[in-house]
This record gives C-alpha cells, structure tokens and sequence, in this order.
C-alpha cells in the first residue's frame, strides 16, 4: 500500500509513531512560518503540518498546494499544542508533522466544494460531477449503510438456508405494471430482449426447479412515469420460498427487518409486532394502501351526517354516489384566513373540488359538551347544525382548538386528498417520531383494480398472484370482489415491499389471464412457457420483495431516493455524468436493422 494507516484513524495513541498518509488536500491555512492542511480520505480529516524547520523541502512544495490535490505524506505523529485541539474531529488531538512529501496528482478547482452541505449544490451539478460528491461524507455514508443492510440481508437468508441466484437481465417482457425497456437483438433481426420488471417469472421458475428458498439482490427495470421514490433502475431483495403460505412470509420479513433495524441502525426502533391493516382498513382509516402510522389523525366517514344535513354541497355529493370524509387537524383551529385558503389550494391541488374547513374554538383539547353557535367558525356553519358539528367530531376525535377539513366527492378522489392533507399536516406538525419506524403490513387486497380508462380488469398486484379460494365462486360474476392473498409492506408512508402466494396451477392461472383480457394466443405467446412449467408439478410456493433504495432512503433520513444510490438518474431519468441515453451511430443502428423515425 502506498499508505500505512488511514488519515480518520489516527488517535492520540498513535502518538510518536511514522506513519505514511495518502489523501487529498481538503483545507489549506499558511500562517507564515507554518503551513497547515487538513488531509482527507475516506476515513476522515487528520491535520498535518508543514514545518520549514523539519522539511524546507516539503514545506517548499506546500506553498502551492491546492484542495483536492492528492498527496502522500511521510511523517511523525504528535501531539497537537494544549490549546489547539479540535474536539469536532475524533483525530483532533493529533497532528502529523511532516517530513517528506509526494504530490501524486493535482486537481481543477472543483465546481462546488465538496466540504459544502450536499443539498446545497445543484442537483444536476451534483450528478455530472458525482465523483466529487462522492467525496462528501452523507453521499459516501449513505452508501456504507447500503452496503451494511445488504450485507445483513444475505448473512440473515443465507442462515436460513435461503441461496441467492442469479437471474438473466436479457429476458422476455415479464409484467409489473411499468412499460419495458427494450434491447434490439443483431441476430435475430426486428426482435427484442426485454430488460426484466423484476425477476417475477424467474423466480417462479426457480420453485419449480425445486430451488425451494430463493433470493437475490435483483436490478428491476421499468419505464415509468417519474415520481419522487421512483428510479428507472431500482434494486430488490427478491424471495421467494416454496410450500409456504401467506403467514410464512411475513413471519420471516418481521424477523428480518427487526433484526436488521437492530443491527444496522440501533437509533431507530420499530413497533412489534407489525401492525396489520385490511386494505380496506387501510383506505377507510387513511384514505392510502400505505399510511403513514407514526401518528393518528384518521379519517373520519362522515357521509350519513352530511347525506341527513342541510349542506347542499354534501348531499349532492352523497346523492351522486360520493362520500364525505374529514379529518382534524389538532390545534390548528388558530390557523388565519390565508393559511385556510392555502390548504384548501393544497387539497385543490391533489384533485379535491373543494375543502371545507371548520375551526373549533374554545379550550385547547376540552370537550365539546357545550358547544355554542360562536365556537363554530366556518363559511359553511350555518348550514351545519351543532349536533352535526358534534357528530363530526365525534368520528373524527376533534377536541377544541382542532380544525376540521372535509372533503366531498367520489371515493378516490376524497382519500387521495385527504390522505395527502393527513400527512402534510402530520408533518408541518411535527407528529411522526423521526425515530420511529413503523413498519406495517397490509393484507387483504382485492386481487383486481378497475382500469376506468381502458374499461377492464387490472391485477392489483401482478397476474401470478393467487386468489383467495374461499373467493374463487365469485371470479365469474364478481371480481371485484375477489380477494388476493398479496401483501404490502408500509413505512412511514412508503410502500417498502410487495408480495403474495402465486397461482400454482395451470388451469387457474388461465382464468386470471382471461378475466385480465388476454385471448388464447396472446397467453400462449407472452406466458407459454410459464403455463407450460405450470403443468410439470409446480409447487405452492409464494414471496415478498423490498425496495431496497427506499428502505435506505428512510433509514438514512435521506431527502430523495437519489442519495442513496452512487450514479442515479435524475428525476427526468436521465445520467449526466455519462450524459445517457444517447444517440448510437448509424452503423450501430444498421446492425441492429434499426432505422430512425424523423420527429
Ligand atoms: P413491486 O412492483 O410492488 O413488486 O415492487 C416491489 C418493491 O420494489 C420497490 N420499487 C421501486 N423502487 C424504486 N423505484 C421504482 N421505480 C420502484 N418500483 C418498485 C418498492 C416496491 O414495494 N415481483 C413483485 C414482488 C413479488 O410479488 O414478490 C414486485 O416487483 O419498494
């Protein structure tokens, strides 16, 4: 090795020992006779000093240094004047006087200094430049922690006699619900590979190999429209397990996010056991599939008292097939006017037609016993009635002091906006423990969605998810009712993983493929090959699948999914430090027997 230690290792107990650093030039300060630089790799800071009595020679070339300048360093450990300790730094006590030096490389001057916080710098300037972020201490730490959790990832499955396989990322199109990205295939001319949505078929074929406790940390592709917590290219820890039912699996992930959160960050904690919620529980309580169980504030239903009451609003609503719901927001009923109005922008925004807000004045948290006209402020209170008020209350839990926000309109748009109102005010006020994890399940998910658009069934999971037996009557004049036996993991408001048991049978697996819409030829084209393996005694077998970006992006508190991977895309998916995608050369295009299309 060019060095003999690392510059963040150094303690006063190497003191009086020769060490040989390597690092680059973080900090430089001449204070005339001494020059003083604090030397950074990826361990820490260490000062090092340049004294022209010890080496004029190394004291000359210290003049011209510059940051990010990578030296090596021959030097003599001490220990640093009483008075000019650095207690912010764990090598603060020392120093290493120098008495040989090296410039091995010399840097430009870098185009955001990489001591500054990482939200700071451009995000785009970030990403072009990631090798100088990098350089950061949050980017690089987040990227140890990374590298911890799936660590205990595999120690924790590999000691449960689970093996990791790998799985083809040249592949047939395999269903998550996203677009594919496609690979032109040279050899066989118009035909593409696929780059898997997740290796859903793969590790289903792997049951039927007899391959009975599977995982990988598996790159999953999909072409979708870009949000927040998404990336074009994402990692999972894939499992799956065979002869298994639903219990089996979120037994073994309880176990092994709460040792993992034991071990790797043992300044969290998680409720246990996880908490379950029906899917229908889910919506009706928060008005999400994944809320955010760090604090209450449940939507209340309020429909019956709006359809009996005299606000017009509100009976239309109800009349026309919608619901009412509400919420209440805990002593904000103090909020000004213009706050009011920014709210109600916040729910317009997330598609309310309207918000309507209901301040309770009074003693801050006290009954509603005595409620008078005057406690009541609303644009709408005089078409409510204090009994209405409250009733509202009552389903709400509103004390006084509390706002009440109420939303009227179909089912879907009401929970989108209120349960995105839930969690900006769980926020703004501080109600989530930021050391909590509250990992949950949710269970019970119906097995389709209806695709309005479209006008048919979609899988609310994937297509090999199973149906509940007890259901399987009601696939012919019901579905909608039809019960799944999939899964979700929720975290703070993050959907973290997703699972279920499979179909394992032909014939039932045909159906689904047929209410899903897909003609004969159609099945035997895209999923011939899984109905065939179908038949060759596949066994029960089921799984799960954690996003491991956003688990640690919670984990790291990290403000974006972007933090914790070292090249990401942007938002707008794409890589500017490779400035990819990219255009290819004709030649390139020809072998490929690809031709442009002018647009
Ligand atoms: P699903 O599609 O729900 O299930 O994905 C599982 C988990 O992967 C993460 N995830 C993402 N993370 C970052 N960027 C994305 N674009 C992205 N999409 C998904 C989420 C999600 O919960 N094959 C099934 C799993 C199974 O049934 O076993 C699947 O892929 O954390």
């Amino acid at each position: 090795m060019l060095k003999s230690i690392a510059c963040g290792a150094l303690r006063t107990g190497d003191i009086d020992g020769d060490v040989i650093l390597g690092g680059w030039v973080h900090r430089r300060r001449d204070h005339g006779g001494l020059i003083f630089i604090d030397l950074r790799d990826w361990q820490g800071i260490v000062q090092v000093v340049f004294n022209p009595d010890v080496s004029p020679q190394a004291h000359g070339i210290a003049q011209g240094l510059r940051n990010e300048w990578v030296l090596r360093i021959k030097g003599r450990v001490s220990r640093r004047p009483a008075g000019t300790e650095n207690l912010r730094l764990p090598t603060g006590e020392v120093e290493v006087v120098v008495n040989d030096m090296e410039v091995l490389n010399t840097s430009k001057t870098p185009p955001f200094s990489v001591e500054e916080e990482a939200a700071e710098a451009d995000e785009f300037l970030r990403l072009k430049y990631r090798y100088l972020d990098l350089r950061r201490p949050r980017v690089r730490e987040n990227l140890i922690l990374r590298h911890r959790v799936v660590k205990f990832m595999r120690d924790f499955l590999c000691q449960r006699g689970f093996i990791e396989v790998e799985t083809p990322i040249l592949t047939k199109s395999t269903p998550e619900g996203a677009r594919d990205y496609l690979v032109p295939s040279r050899i066989y001319p118009g035909q593409f590979y696929a780059l898997p949505q997740s290796p859903q078929q793969m590790k289903q074929l792997l049951m039927v190999g007899g391959i009975e406790r599977y995982f990988q940390i598996a790159r999953c592709f999909r072409d979708e429209d870009p949000r927040a917590d998404r990336q074009p290219e994402f990692t999972q820890l894939d499992v799956e397990m065979s002869f298994v039912e639903e219990e089996d699996i979120l037994g073994l992930t309880e176990e092994l996010f709460t040792s993992l959160v034991e071990s790797v960050v043992p300044e969290k904690r998680v409720l246990r056991p996880f908490p379950r919620l029906s899917h229908a529980d889910a919506l009706a309580r928060f008005g999400t599939d994944k809320p955010d169980l760090r604090f209450g504030m449940e939507l209340g239903d309020l429909s019956d008292i709006a359809a009996a009451s005299r606000f017009q609003v509100f009976r239309r609503a109800i009349e026309s097939g919608g619901v009412v719901k509400g919420l209440a927001a805990p002593g904000c009923a103090t909020y000004t006017r213009h706050q009011l109005e920014e709210l109600t922008g916040f729910a317009r925004e997330r598609g309310a037609p309207g918000l309507v807000t209901m301040a309770l004045d009074g003693e801050p948290g006290s009954s509603l016993d005595d409620l008078a006209e005057g406690d009541v402020r609303s644009a709408v209170a005089r078409h409510i009635s204090l009994e209405e008020v409250r009733q509202i209350a009552a389903r709400t839990g509103a004390r006084r002091g509390d706002l009440l926000l109420m939303v009227a309109a179909a089912p879907r748009v009401v929970d989108m906006a209120l349960s995105q109102l839930r969690h900006e005010m769980g926020h703004r006020l501080k109600l989530a423990d930021p050391s909590l994890l509250a990992l949950a399940f949710v269970v019970n998910f119906p097995l389709f969605d209806w695709n309005q658009e479209e006008g048919r069934w979609d899988s609310a999971h994937h297509p090999f998810t199973a149906p509940r037996e007890e259901d399987m009557p009601l696939l012919g004049e019901a579905p909608a009712r039809v019960g799944s036996k999939a899964y979700d993991m929720v975290c703070n408001g993050v959907e973290l993983a997703s699972g279920s048991i499979r179909i394992h049978r032909r014939d039932v697996q045909e159906r689904i493929f047929g209410l899903l819409g897909y003609t004969a030829e159609q099945m035997e084209e895209r999923f011939g090959h899984l109905l065939e393996a179908l038949e060759y005694g596949a066994p029960p077998h089921g799984g799960i699948a954690p996003g491991i970006d956003r688990l640690v992006q919670l984990l790291a508190d990290a403000i974006s999914i972007r933090e914790v991977i070292a090249f990401p895309k942007t938002q707008n998916a794409v890589d500017p430090l490779f400035g990819a995608p990219s255009k290819v050369n004709e030649a390139q295009l020809r072998e490929l027997h690809l031709r442009l299309l002018e647009e």
